[in-house]
């Protein structure tokens, strides 16, 4: 594979991301977990469907078929993670020839005219990180450092970096419900967690910009639309709006401030000291649904989610609502930060084309409003290119815009790979 002449420049990104037709990020998402797997992870002795068969799309030896993909599609970016328990399988070990490999992908990419962008953190950790370092514990930040200086050191190439993928989902789910690792259900070791991960990300991002010239460093967050269960119910409100703040907006006001604020339902507030203030050059925002929701004594947190189909859009096959106006809304409210913003993940679960394609359809339309009201949108990534594993339901929600036979590995292009194809070249902005 040929080498960029300039290491820290790729072709499309010199001279920065400037809006417009030939520079809007029209993109698909994958995480490297997700596709290939690992042994060294704690997921991959987290879940018993995974301990079976940790590479379920084989995508870490097919990885050079599922770039063509890319090209087939006409996408021009690509946002995938690096593993970080290939790269580090034990703590005094560092796994050189996993590193080339993502090197090899970064290469590819660039060749075809494709802007990679690089995650460093999606979910998974090394499985002896998360036993000896869990993020509630300082000795993570150090880890994790190292960890993102060692990649810094070897890549070349990258301009776009992720630094963590939804850290408020890690959060969620690996410290207050316990449903990923690892595996704690307490608020104030949550609230440890979050902190010591937004003092990784503060420092990665110096990291990254004192390495790479013009480097557009962001975290992902996952943002959703959040409606009382009942309008005119008080208490649903009320949980609501504590919602909407804490989960869409205190990481943006974090952003602005350098303190986070939290204030979890019937808890006094708490106010963090986080040194991440304007440590972004974009943000990157993950849109799925929108949830209504409740207070109910008998949940955790006193709060009860549900979806439902008000606007006749359908559930996708996770039950998620499909909600393609509640993207307009929380953009809205990532612009306050006055910053780039990129969709960096939004996607549906199904195996129905049609549906797929009205999502996607769905939600750029709103995308191109947002544009022609002035809102600063810079980039689409459709999540996901083949179908794979997806955390809590496994392999039977299809996200890919290619199908994948799970038994045999064949990828199928699903009428929404062609949609795709088409939207990219009909879209004007
Ligand atoms: C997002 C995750 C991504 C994928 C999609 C469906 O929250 O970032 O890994 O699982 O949901």
């Amino acid at each position: 594979m040929k080498f960029n002449a300039n290491p820290s420049l790729s072709p499309l990104t010199k001279g920065g991301i400037k809006g417009g037709k030939d520079h809007f990020l029209w993109g698909v998402a994958t995480s490297a977990f997700q596709l290939e797997g690992s042994p060294y992870a704690d997921w991959a002795s987290w879940d018993s469907i995974l301990n079976i068969n940790p590479d379920v799309t084989n995508h870490y030896h097919l990885y050079k078929k599922d770039l063509l993909l890319l090209k087939e599609l006409g996408v021009n970016a690509y946002r995938f993670s690096i593993e970080w328990s290939r790269i580090q399988p034990k703590e005094n070990l560092w796994d050189a020839e996993a590193i080339a490999h993502y090197q090899e992908i970064v290469d590819i990419l660039i060749e075809n005219n494709i802007e990679p962008m690089i995650t460093l953190h999606h979910f998974t950790h090394p499985l002896w990180f998360i036993k000896r370092y869990p993020w509630h514990k300082d000795g993570s930040i150090g880890k994790f450092l190292e960890y993102a200086e060692k990649i810094l050191a070897a890549i070349r190439g990258v301009r776009y970096w992720i630094t963590f993928n939804e850290p408020y989902v890690l959060l969620l789910g690996g410290y207050l419900e316990g449903c990923m690792p690892p595996g704690v259900s307490d608020a104030s070791l949550a609230l440890k967690a979050l902190e010591n991960i937004l003092i990784c990300h503060g420092k990665t991002f110096d990291m990254i910009h004192a390495k790479v010239p013009g480097a557009m460093v962001s975290v992902a967050h996952n943002m959703a639309a959040l409606a009382p269960w009942k309008g005119w119910n008080p208490l649903d409100r009320l949980i609501a709006n504590i919602a909407k703040y804490f989960y869409n907006r205190s990481l943006l006001d974090a952003f602005l401030t350098g303190r986070l604020y939290v204030k979890f339902p019937f808890r006094k507030p708490i106010e963090l000291n986080v040194p991440i203030k304007d440590k972004l050059d974009f943000f990157g925002v993950n849109y799925y649904t929108r949830v209504h929701m409740r207070f109910n004594p008998f949940r955790k947190m006193g709060v009860e989610l549900r979806h439902r189909d008000i606007d006749g859009y359908g559930l996708t096959d996770m039950g998620w609502e499909i909600h393609p106006r509640g993207l307009e809304k929380v953009l809205r409210y990532a612009s306050k930060l006055n910053t780039p913003l990129i969709i960096t993940e939004n996607g549906i679960a199904t195996r129905n084309d049609r549906k797929k394609i009205k999502f996607m359809k769905g939600h750029v339309d709103v995308i191109e409003k947002c544009i022609k009201k002035g809102l600063d949108v810079r980039g689409y990534f459709y999540w996901s290119l083949i179908d794979n594993y997806e955390w809590l339901q496994g392999l039977d929600a299809r996200f890919g815009l290619y199908k994948v036979d799970f038994d045999t590995l064949e990828r199928t292009p699903t009428q929404a790979a062609t949609y795709y194809s088409y939207l990219i070249k009909s879209r004007t902005f």
